[in-house]
Formats: C-alpha cells, structure tokens, sequence
C-alpha cells in the first residue's frame, strides 16, 4: 500500500486575504523595472567604490545564511507567474548585494521549515550540461513538457538558503570520502549532487558493481571521492520465502546491521544514511531472531506494529551502530529522513499517477501518513544525540519540503530497460525539487560549529 498524499491542492498563489492574486503583468513589469534599475545602480555604485568586489561577494557574502529579506516575500506576493526567463540573469550580483547589511550576522535558523518561491535563476544544471542523468530521471527527454518544477527554490522561514555552488562545496569535502548508503532515493541524492559538482569539476567514474548500487566517483583536484552504498533497510534483510520460493516481502532484522555498508564505515569522513520505501509493504519484523511483529499484515498473533515504527527502529539502530564504531572516529553521518510519495487517483499498481505542474504553496496542516515516517526518525536522531559519544550527528530533515513538492516526480516520463510500464511518484526529475537535498547539506556541513543551525522540532 502506498499512500497517496491526502493533503488538499493549495491555491497556486495566495495572498493574506486568503485570496488569489490575479495576473498583475502590468504591475509587474513594472516592478521588474524599477527593480533592476536599483539594483544595477546599487552594482556600479559597488563595484566603483569597492576596493576588491568580486572576491568580496563571491566568497564572503555568498556562504553565510542570512536573514530573509522583503525582497523574497515581494516576489512571492506579487510574482503570479514563473521566472522561464530571468531578467537578472546577467548580473548575479543583484539579489546578493541587496542583503549586504546582514553579511556578517550568524544566524539561528531551522532550515527545514519553510516555503517554495519562484526561482529567478532557473536550475543549476540541464540534462547538455550533466551528461551523468539518468534516463530514469531525465524527465524532460521522456515526454515531460511542463518544465516548471525546476523553477523553484527552497526558502526556510528564518533564513535564507544559499543556492548551491559546487566550488564552494568542493572546497568543503577536500581530500574527503562522502558516501550516500540507502537505496534507489539515496542514490537519487547522489546523482543530483553528481551534476551540481560537476559544474565545478567532471569527477572521474571510478567503480560499478554489475547491478549499479555501488559506484564511485572521484574529483581528483580535490582529492574528494563520492560514494554510493545500497542497502535496503539499514538493518539486515533478507527476502521472505513461503514454501521455498522468494517473495517481494522482507524479514527485517532490526537488531542487526546491514554489513555490506557497516564494514566500509571506517573508510569515511560523511555518511548520509537513509531508509523508506522499502519498509512500506507488507514485511515481518525480527528481533534475537524472533518475529516482533509486522508492517501491513493481518494476522491474529503478529502484531501490526506499522511502517513508521518499523522505519525508526532501523534507522535507531543504524545510529546507534555508527555511535559505538570504535573505528569510525571522526566520521560526521547525517540522517536523512523519509521522501515522500505523491500518488494520487491511486495506488503505484492501480493507476496512481502524479501529473501536478506546481508546489504547494503553503505548509499543508493536515495529516499525513507520511510525517509520521519522519517523526520516528526525527525521534531515533534527538536520542543518538543526547548520548552521542564525540562523533557528529545531523538530520537533512527533508520530508516537509518534499511533501509540498508533487511536481517533481518523474510520472510517466522515465526510462530504464529492465523497469517500465508504472508511473514513478516516489523518485525524482532531475535537475529538481531534489537538488535541494544537496543545498541543504552543504549548508549543514559548513556549520562548524555544530548543534545551533540545523535544528529541528519534533512536532
Ligand atoms: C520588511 O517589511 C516589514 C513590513 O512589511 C517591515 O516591518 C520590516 O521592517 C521589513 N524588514 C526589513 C529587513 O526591511
Ligand atoms: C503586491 O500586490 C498587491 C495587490 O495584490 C498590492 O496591494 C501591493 O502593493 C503589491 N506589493 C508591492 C510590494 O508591490
Ligand atoms: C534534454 O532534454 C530535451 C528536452 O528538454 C530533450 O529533447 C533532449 O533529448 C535531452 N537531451 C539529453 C542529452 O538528455
Ligand atoms: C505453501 O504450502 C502449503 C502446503 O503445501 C500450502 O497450503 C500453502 O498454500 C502454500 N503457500 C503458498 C503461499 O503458496
Ligand atoms: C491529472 O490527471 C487527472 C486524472 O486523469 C486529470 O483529471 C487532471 O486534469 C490531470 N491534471 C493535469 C494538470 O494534467
């Protein structure tokens, strides 16, 4: 069963009445006008009397988070149509130089709260410019025609997130191993992360394995190697056999690690562990070897103990493991919550499909099956944290934002030659919604100073 996001259509724009704003093309161009004369003077102005401009905005005002300004909340007001074309393509410099004042200020700021907002700069990457994208992700080559959805950026409530710059990062992980160890949606992380740093560099395809679900690749000028390791449920699994013969359930072992990834641990400075999907379909759970109970069965003596549960368990004890790994000192994991899905008209196998052409627009308060997958491993993550033993732990707590994002699924329009014939609302297009994934963790591996920025509520 695979739930299809209940959560109403927001209006595609609203404004505080509650009301759509209409087309205001008028009042826009104008304001566009208006806009881009300021803001090219305010450039001259600075480039005239800076002493040294460009080293100063490009590394200094670039990374920190700063405040949000007016000038995101006017474009979200009054901006009734998407940026296709951005009329400050050409001058970069123009949003960053606006929120110059507060460069220097360190911000508190929980990242994973916000809102999507029309994206002036389009995306950071096209299928001509990373050849890496998969056919299975590549969207527009398959049939998709609205290409809206790359039109967006994340903008967290209390700061701004910086668009991602692949220098930058690169800098970041030098001389570093990153590995994403999950399954096909950490693997979605990788690819996008794959086209976003080979704008600054093309990495070198080092290693696949027969069936593709563990690949290298390594940046030589920066010495930094990015990894992909699969795992299926963090934990050990094996697929479930009834008279002898192998199904599509699982026997989840959630007391026991997965080895394949957990023996590489050693070798790395990130990891960025996921789970999900694999979890939700009918599966028997094991702990000391015994069934505890299952997800999705209906059975008098197996308690139906529920996808969520199941999901946060594996992921406790995957923290846990990499927590009391003697030889994994100095490794930094993120934990990345659960992606949501976006079926709707039906389930994946029954006509579900995912045809919208924009985000929601507002924090959706409804109930979602789907946070409740989140909130039992944002739980598994508070607790690793407390008793922590000197390594670092951070979440990319992703899911909300994903949630309001039911355009960025590849529906019908993918390719893979062993899998076809079913609509995709589980992975997701690239370039899109997905690459801030990757924005985020740049944002989270620069924080130095640990605990203060990238917090998260348990709600
Ligand atoms: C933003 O606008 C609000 C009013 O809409 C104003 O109160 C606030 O001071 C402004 N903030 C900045 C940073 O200019
Ligand atoms: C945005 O549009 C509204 C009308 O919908 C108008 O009252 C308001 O002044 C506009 N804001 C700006 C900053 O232009
Ligand atoms: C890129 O996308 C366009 C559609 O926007 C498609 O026609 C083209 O075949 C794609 N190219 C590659 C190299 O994937
Ligand atoms: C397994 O075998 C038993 C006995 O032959 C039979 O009753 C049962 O239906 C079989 N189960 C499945 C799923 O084929
Ligand atoms: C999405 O599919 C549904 C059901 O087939 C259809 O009614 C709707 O118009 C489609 N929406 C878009 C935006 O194409």
């Amino acid at each position: 069963m695979q739930s299809a996001a209940i959560f109403e259509n927001l209006p595609y724009y609203t404004n505080r009445n509650g009301k759509g704003n209409g087309m205001q093309i008028g009042k826009l161009v104008l304001l566009y006008a208006l806009w881009a004369f300021a803001a090219t003077s305010f450039f001259t102005v600075f480039i005239l009397y800076s002493p040294n401009p460009f080293s100063n905005f490009m590394f200094k005002q670039r990374y920190p988070l700063t405040k949000n300004t007016n000038l995101s909340a006017l474009i979200l007001e009054n901006d009734t149509t998407l940026p296709h074309q951005n009329p400050f393509k050409s001058n970069p410099a123009t949003i960053i130089n606006h929120k110059k004042e507060s460069n220097d200020e360190k911000i508190k700021c929980d990242l994973f709260e916000g809102k999507w907002i029309p994206d002036l700069y389009g995306p950071m990457y096209t299928n001509w410019s990373c050849p890496l994208i998969p056919d299975s992700r590549n969207c527009p080559k398959f049939g998709r025609e609205n290409v809206d959805y790359m039109n967006w950026r994340w903008m967290p409530n209390e700061c701004e997130l910086p668009r991602f710059d692949a220098k930058t990062f690169l800098s970041t992980v030098r001389g570093k191993k990153l590995a994403f160890i999950g399954d096909s949606l950490a693997r979605n992380q990788m690819d996008s992360l794959l086209c976003l740093l080979s704008q600054g560099e093309t990495p070198k395809d080092v290693y696949t394995d027969d069936l593709d679900r563990y690949r290298t690749f390594y940046f030589p000028s920066h010495d930094f190697t990015l990894m992909a390791y699969w795992t299926t449920h963090l934990t050990f699994s094996e697929a479930k056999k009834v008279n002898g013969s192998k199904t599509a359930m699982f026997d989840i072992h959630l007391d026991k690690i997965d080895v394949n990834w957990a023996q590489k641990l050693p070798t790395l400075d990130y990891a960025v562990i996921s789970i999900g999907q694999w979890f939700n379909r009918k599966n028997y759970l094991y702990e000391g070897g015994k069934v505890i109970g299952c997800i999705y069965c209906d059975e008098p003596d197996v308690p139906n103990l529920g996808f969520p549960l199941a999901v946060g368990k594996a992921m406790g004890k995957a923290l846990e493991y990499i927590n009391d790994c003697q030889e994994c000192r100095g490794l930094f994991t993120l934990a990345r919550t659960f992606s949501p899905s976006h079926f709707e008209y039906g389930t994946w196998n029954e006509g579900g499909k995912c045809n919208r052409t924009s985000p929601y627009t507002e924090k959706q308060d409804e109930y979602d099956f789907q946070l409740e997958v989140r909130k039992s491993q944002v739980k598994a993550f508070e607790k690793i944290k407390k008793i922590r033993d000197g390594k670092r732990f951070e979440i990319l707590d992703i899911t909300r934002a994903m949630l309001m994002r039911p355009d960025g699924h590849p529906d019908i329009n993918w390719y893979h030659k062993y899998l076809q014939g079913h609509t995709d609302c589980i992975h997701w297009c690239l370039p899109g919604p997905v690459d801030v994934w990757n924005e985020l963790l740049l944002a989270v591996l620069q924080n130095k100073d640990g605990n203060s920025m990238a917090q998260t509520q348990l709600k």
